[in-house]
Parts: structure tokens; C-alpha cells; sequence
């Protein structure tokens, strides 16, 4: 008998399974972890809340879109993906004006998702599922899921994917318009989801192919001002970067690809390897110049996330989230997908300065569970000192975050909030006050999902002042799928 129906069944037996938990019953789908039942994802719906109810005040400069992306649909025909981030992309946007809230979400109409939709299963292979391509592929974005982050620029959104081209909406409706291509020499170039934008609005990005690395400065008009393409041997995973004064850093992790395996038909994750006793390559790239390159080696380190950087030319200084080695990584994320809580292994923010005149590298390890880091749009590649970031507060056994912290990373100094044990908080984005100039002078603004209501939520506090709680909560009369990430474009 399956885990899930044995689950089932003890449930039954003890007399106390709810509807709720027994919709969990899914194939392949454990029942005994209700933090994770937005995992179960959705069937290619949309959604719609055009009056959100409102839980305390709204702030009266709070106004603009937050848009967000994340794994949507996880499972069709019976058959679920292995992995979290196979998920196809589900975009939604927030509306926040004179007080009132409402949400929308849309799945990203990709050419795989189309193509499924209309079978009714799945055709092509996911990032970390095998299965067999019954439809033609011609390139990355033949498997692009657009699942993990947004940019808007003008009147075009988009929907991002490390593997692939960004895919454009409609701001407006999240209707999809297609791939872009941002210059005819980088058609089909993969472009992260993790750009960078600076104050002014440049936005520097990047993306990887076989082992070389794309470089993208790109103005805030939405014209490319230039490109490289960089034979560094990256890693077949790169997923975010980070941006200084006067430098473009990338971590590229010991991370090995069995090209055989992928041959014969292994899923990308399958076919991943991790070399612990590797080393972490650090490539710092000169903004002015792309050529001017240089590498500095640390020990083996998988990091997903940064937060910031700045330099003064001498000193190098930025922060990053490094996770568990690549196999427990994961190891956890296909257990999340099975309704099963990993053991709990925690990422743990890191601040690292490298002196550019030695080339000596100085690491600061701390251990609150956190990612997800975001800061001030403002003081972006600028000198900064906050961070702000979901993380678990006495979580017990239950899989997630459940609170915030902002942590100011030249004094050390933190400031958290605890929703208490029902509740798993997701990214919280920084949007300034209107007028102000302050670093953090503004509102965190993000999602999350209260376990007993089975409800999602939009959160919104003081970003100075976590610790009195939210000052607001918006909530959805549906629960969606957990997200990555998203970003906050005020009116
Ligand atoms: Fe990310």
C-alpha cells in the first residue's frame, strides 16, 4: 500500500479526517503535512478577487501593483513532478488603490503549457522530472515553465526562468504575448530571473548555456546597451548574481552535469552532481569592461540568493543566503512535492568581503533560517545595511517560514516577528514610503498562508518596525500555490 493511502486510511480510523484533509488525497501526495497542501498546485485556473478583504488599515501611500511568480500546476494525468521548480508559472498581481485591494493570477500561457493544457498530461521533460518529449525540442524555452520571477518595464511584463527567454504579458490583464528577445544575436540566450535594477533603472542580468555565461546591460528605456558572452565554465545552475558600484560577482558552485545520463534520458536534477570538495569559484567582472575578469576560489558552497553588494574599489562587500550541498537541496525539494517535511536543514546568510588588492576573502556566518533576501530598490549596488527576509521562529516540525527579520549587516543588529506555528510566511518586498529617501524608510509587503484558514494573504508591515506585526493583512478568499518571488511597482 502507498504512503499516501496508508495515511489516508490511519486518518479514517481515528475518525477525525476533514474534508480539507481529505482533498489532500492526492497520488503520490502525503496527507499528514498541512503547511504543505498549497503544494498540491492548481489545474490551469484562473483567479480572481476583485475586493479583497482588508484585516486592520492599509497605509494611504500604499499604492501600486505587486506582481508575483511561482509553481502553479504540479501534477496532471495522475502524475505529479518530483521537483518544486517544475512547476508552470502562475503570474498574479495585486491592486492596491485608496485602500482597496484586489488579485488576480494567471498562468504564463508558455508553449508547453499550452501544448499539456490541451492533452490533458504532460508531453515534455520538467527541470527535475524525466519524462519523454512527445512534442519537438528546439531549444530551452521548447521546456520554459516562466516560474520564478517578474520585471515590468513600460507596458511589458515579464515573466522569468533561469533556463529560458523571458516570456511578456500584459501588465494589465497577465494576458501572455510571447518570448522576448532582447537582441537578435541573443535569440533563445537564457535571462535569469534574478535581475538587478539599479536606481536610475539600468538593469544588469545575466544567463547561462554549455558553460558560458551571458552578460546583459540593459537601459531603463528596455534597449540592450551591451552584451558579452562569457566563457567562464558556469555551472549548470547559476541562479542569481549579485551587483556593485563597479562590479557584476557570480558564485559559480562545484555543480557537475553526467552528460550521458542526460542522453539516456535523466531529468537535469538527476543528472546534476555536487563535488564537496570542490570549490566555489568567485567571478568578479568588471562592470566598465567584461573582460576584465578575475576568479578567487572558497570552499564548496551552494547559494541560491543574495541580497546586495557595494564597493569602494578597494573592498568588495555583499551578502548571500547559502543553502544545504546541492543533493539534501534537492533531496527537500522533492520530499515538499510529495506532501513529506524534510528533515529541517536550514539556509544561513553569509557576508562576505573580499579585499581587491589581495584577493583574500573574509566570510561572516550566521544561523537564523532564512531566504529570500531582499533590499531597498534604492540602495541597490550602493553602500547598504539592511536586509530583510522570511525566517522560522520555533517552527516546531512544521516545513517553512513563519516569520521576518530585517537584520542590519554592518552592526549586526536584527529585528524579527513571529506569526506563531499556523502560519508560513513567504518573500516580503521592500516598497519605499512615498517622499522618503531613507534606506527602509517604507512598508515590506508579501504573501503568506494561514494553515487553519487554508487561506493566502497579503501582508504589510512597518519595514523599521517588524517586531509591532502587520499594520494590515489582505485576504484571499482562495488559497494559491506558494510563489518565489515578485516585486512591488508603485502607482
Ligand atoms: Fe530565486
Amino acid at each position: 500500500m502507498s504512503t499516501t493511502r496508508r495515511s489516508l486510511l490511519t486518518a479514517l480510523l481515528a475518525g477525525g479526517l476533514s474534508p480539507e484533509l481529505m482533498a489532500l488525497g492526492l497520488p503520490g501526495f502525503a496527507a499528514d503535512a498541512p503547511e504543505l497542501a498549497p503544494l498540491r498546485g492548481l489545474s490551469g485556473e484562473r483567479l480572481d478577487a476583485p475586493h479583497v478583504a482588508i484585516e486592520g488599515r492599509l497605509p494611504a501611500g500604499l499604492s501600486g501593483r505587486y506582481f508575483r511568480n511561482g509553481p502553479g500546476l504540479m501534477q496532471r494525468a495522475g502524475k505529479r513532478y518530483r521537483h518544486w521548480f517544475d512547476g508552470d508559472g502562475l503570474l498574479q498581481a495585486w491592486a492596491l488603490q485608496d485602500g482597496r485591494v484586489s488579485h488576480r493570477a494567471r498562468f504564463v500561457q508558455t508553449e508547453k503549457f499550452r501544448a499539456e493544457q490541451e492533452a490533458g498530461r504532460f508531453l515534455l521533460p520538467a527541470f527535475g522530472t524525466a519524462i519523454a518529449a512527445e512534442r519537438p525540442v528546439r531549444g530551452p524555452d521548447s521546456v520554459n515553465v516562466a516560474n520564478t520571477s517578474v520585471l515590468l518595464q513600460g507596458n511589458s511584463l515579464y515573466a522569468l526562468w533561469e533556463g529560458g527567454s523571458a516570456y511578456e504579458l500584459d501588465p494589465a490583464t497577465l494576458a501572455t504575448r510571447g518570448v522576448k528577445t532582447w537582441s537578435p544575436e541573443l535569440r533563445g540566450m537564457p535571462f535569469s530571473a534574478h535581475p538587478k535594477v539599479e536606481a536610475d533603472g539600468t538593469v544588469w542580468n545575466f544567463g547561462t548555456a554549455n558553460g558560458r555565461l551571458a552578460v546583459y546591460e540593459i537601459g531603463a528605456d528596455g534597449q540592450v546597451r551591451r552584451h558579452a558572452v562569457l566563457d567562464v565554465g558556469a555551472p549548470a545552475m547559476l541562479h542569481d548574481f549579485v551587483v556593485s558600484r563597479r562590479y557584476l560577482v557570480f558564485l559559480l558552485a562545484p555543480i557537475t552535469m553526467d552528460m550521458a545520463a542526460v542522453r539516456a534520458g535523466a531529468s537535469m536534477v538527476g543528472a546534476m552532481g555536487w563535488n564537496p570538495g570542490g570549490s566555489t569559484r568567485v567571478l568578479v567582472v568588471d562592470k566598465a569592461d567584461f573582460s576584465r575578469q578575475r576568479v578567487i576560489e572558497m570552499p564548496a558552497a551552494l547559494v541560491f540568493h543574495f541580497g546586495n553588494a557595494w564597493d569602494d574599489g578597494r573592498m568588495l562587500r555583499l551578502d548571500y543566503v547559502e543553502s544545504v550541498p546541492l543533493p539534501q537541496f534537492n533531496g527537500a525539494a522533492e520530499q515538499i512535492m510529495r506532501g513529506e517535511r524534510p528533515a529541517r536543514e536550514v539556509s544561513t546568510l553569509r557576508v562576505l568581503e573580499i579585499d581587491l588588492q589581495t584577493g583574500r576573502l573574509r566570510v561572516a556566518a550566521r544561523d537564523e533560517a532564512v531566504e529570500f533576501p531582499v533590499v531597498d530598490a534604492r540602495v541597490v549596488a550602493q553602500r547598504y545595511r539592511f536586509v530583510w527576509y522570511p525566517t522560522a521562529v520555533d517552527t516546531g516540525a512544521r516545513w517553512g517560514f513563519n516569520g521576518l527579520m530585517r537584520l542590519n549587516i554592518e552592526t549586526g543588529a536584527r529585528e524579527r516577528f513571529s506569526f506563531g506555528a499556523d502560519t508560513v510566511v513567504e518573500e516580503h518586498v521592500l516598497v519605499p514610503r512615498p517622499g522618503s529617501t531613507k534606506e527602509g524608510e517604507g512598508w515590506l509587503v508579501g504573501m503568506g498562508y494561514d494553515v487553519k484558514r487554508q487561506r493566502s494573504f497579503l501582508s504589510v508591515f512597518d519595514a523599521m518596525a517588524l517586531a509591532v506585526g502587520p499594520i494590515a493583512r489582505a485576504w484571499l478568499p482562495y488559497w494559491v500555490p506558494y510563489g518565489f518571488h515578485g516585486r512591488f511597482y508603485a502607482a
